[in-house]
C-alpha cells in the first residue's frame, strides 16, 4: 500500500523516477491545477501512472482536482448531464488500498430546473442523499451496487461498484454490420435482455418508477456475463410521483407516447423504455431522436401505430429466422471452424429473437395498460420448446406478434 504524499520533496522524488516523456506531461498537468498543493500533484502522478496510459493532460488534471480524502482517481470514466464519473481507489487513513470503485460527482446546479438559490440546492442535495441512502440497501444481481453517498464540497459523490465492460450503447456500437452473426450479440440476447427486465421488475415490485431507463445506464463487465442497471437519480417512489409535480425527465429516444404528450411517468412508461432498449438491441439501431421509436410515437392513430410496429417486428423476426439459411449459403466460402461457430450462433438467434419480438410487441404497445413484461425468461423458454418441436417436424414456424 502507498501513502498519499503530502510534501513537495516527496513529489519531486516520485517524479524523478518517472520517464522523461511522462514527467513532462505530468508537469504540464500540474501547471494547470488550481491551488496545486503536494497532494493534488501526487494525484496527477498517480492517475498518469496507474490510470489511463493514453490520458490527455486535461484528464489528468480532472483526476487530480478530484481531491477527496477517501478516494484517489485513476481515470475518468465519462461525463453525463448530471456529473463526472471516475474510476477510483479507496483511501483509508491516508493509505491507498486496492479497492476499486466508480464514483460519480454530481453537478447539483444542472440537475433540476428548480435549482435557483443556495437553500434549494441544499434541499435537493439532502433529498438525493436520502434517496441514494435507501438504494444502498438494495441487493439484486441486475442492479448496480451503490453505497451511501458522501458529502463533497457543495455537492456529493456516489460510490458504486465498477463495471469494467462499459455501457450497452457502447457494446452495440462494437457489433459488426452483420450483427446477428456476431458472437457478441449472443450475451445481449441470452443474458442482458432478460437481466435488465429482471432488474426493472424488481424495482417496480418495490414501488419505484425509474423514469430514465436507457442503454447508456446499463453496464456490463468485460466477459459480458453480467448486466446491471445503474444511474438512479431520477428514480421516484410511486407515492412521491402522485403527490409531486416533478415532471418527466428522460429522453425522447425512449419515451412512451403519453410522455411525449406531457403526462407523468409511470411503471408503464418504464416498460415502454425497456421495450425501446430491446428494440435498439434487436435492430442494432443507434438510439436517436429521429429513429424508429421517435417516429413510432409520433403516430396518433392506434391502428396505424400497431401496423407500423408489427411490420418492423416482423422484419426483425424474418431476418432472425433466415439466418441459418444465409449461413448455409456461405458454407463453401468459409472454413469449417467458422461455419461451426456461425451455425451455433444462428441457432441461438433463431430461438431467441422471435419470442423477444413478441415481448417487444407488448412492451411498445400504444396503450399503457397493454404493456406487460413479467417472466421474460419463461416466455422465451416456452417459445423455444415450440420452436424445437416445429423444427423436428419440419414445420416452418413463424411467430407473428
Ligand atoms: N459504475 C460504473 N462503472 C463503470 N462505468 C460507469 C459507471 N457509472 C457510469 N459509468 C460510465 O460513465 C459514463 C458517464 O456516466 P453518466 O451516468 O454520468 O452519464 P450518461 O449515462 O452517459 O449520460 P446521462 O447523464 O444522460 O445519464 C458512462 O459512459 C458510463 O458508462
Ligand atoms: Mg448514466
Amino acid at each position: 500500500m502507498q501513502r498519499l504524499i503530502r510534501s513537495e520533496g516527496m513529489v519531486e522524488a516520485w517524479l524523478s523516477n518517472i520517464e522523461k516523456k511522462e514527467e513532462l506531461l505530468i508537469r504540464e498537468a500540474i501547471k494547470k491545477l488550481t491551488n496545486p498543493n503536494p497532494t493534488k500533484k501526487y494525484r496527477a502522478i498517480y492517475a498518469s501512472q496507474y490510470g489511463n496510459k493514453n490520458a490527455e493532460i486535461s484528464e489528468i488534471v480532472e483526476c487530480a482536482e478530484f481531491d477527496h480524502p477517501n478516494y484517489i482517481a485513476l481515470k475518468k470514466l465519462g461525463e453525463g448531464g448530471s456529473g463526472k464519473v471516475f474510476l477510483t481507489r479507496r483511501v483509508i487513513g491516508g493509505e491507498i488500498t486496492n479497492v476499486e470503485l466508480a464514483a460519480k460527482v454530481f453537478k447539483l446546479n444542472q440537475l433540476h430546473p428548480i435549482i435557483k438559490g443556495e437553500r434549494e440546492r441544499r434541499e435537493l442535495k439532502q433529498l438525493m442523499i436520502n434517496e441514494f441512502t435507501k438504494l444502498a440497501y438494495v441487493q439484486h444481481p441486475n442492479i448496480l451496487k451503490t453505497f451511501v453517498p458522501e458529502d463533497f464540497h457543495e455537492t456529493f459523490l456516489l460510490p458504486m461498484e465498477y463495471m469494467n465492460g462499459g455501457n450497452l450503447e457502447e457494446l452495440l456500437n462494437e457489433l459488426s454490420s452483420d450483427y446477428m452473426c456476431d458472437i457478441k450479440f449472443l450475451p445481449l440476447l441470452q443474458t442482458m435482455i432478460p437481466g435488465i427486465a429482471e432488474g426493472v421488475d424488481y424495482l417496480h415490485r418495490n414501488g419505484y418508477v425509474l423514469r430514465d431507463l436507457k442503454l447508456k445506464n446499463m453496464l456490463t463487465n468485460q466477459t459480458l456475463k453480467k448486466v446491471k442497471l445503474g444511474d438512479f437519480e431520477t428514480i421516484t417512489s410511486i407515492e412521491e410521483l402522485q403527490t409531486s409535480n416533478r415532471f418527466t425527465i428522460g429522453s425522447n429516444m425512449y419515451a412512451a407516447p403519453e410522455l411525449i404528450r406531457g403526462e407523468k411517468a409511470t411503471q408503464s412508461s418504464d416498460a415502454y423504455a425497456l421495450g425501446a432498449c430491446i428494440y435498439y438491441i434487436l435492430s442494432r439501431e443507434k438510439p436517436s431522436d429521429n429513429g424508429f421509436i421517435a417516429t413510432l410515437n409520433r403516430i396518433q392513430d392506434r391502428r396505424e401505430y400497431d401496423r407500423i410496429l408489427r411490420k418492423r417486428l416482423m422484419k426483425i423476426q424474418q431476418s432472425a429466422l433466415q439466418i441459418e439459411e444465409k449461413i448455409e449459403a456461405r458454407k463453401n466460402d468459409i472454413g469449417p471452424e467458422e461455419y461451426e461457430i456461425l451455425y451455433e450462433t444462428a441457432e441461438t438467434v433463431s430461438e431467441y429473437v422471435p419470442p423477444l419480438t413478441s415481448i417487444l410487441h407488448r412492451l411498445l404497445a400504444f396503450k399503457p395498460d397493454w404493456r406487460t413484461f413479467r417472466n421474460i425468461h419463461s416466455r422465451i423458454q416456452s417459445f423455444q420448446n415450440d420452436y424445437r418441436r416445429a423444427k423436428e417436424r419440419n414445420i416452418n414456424l413463424v411467430f407473428i406478434p
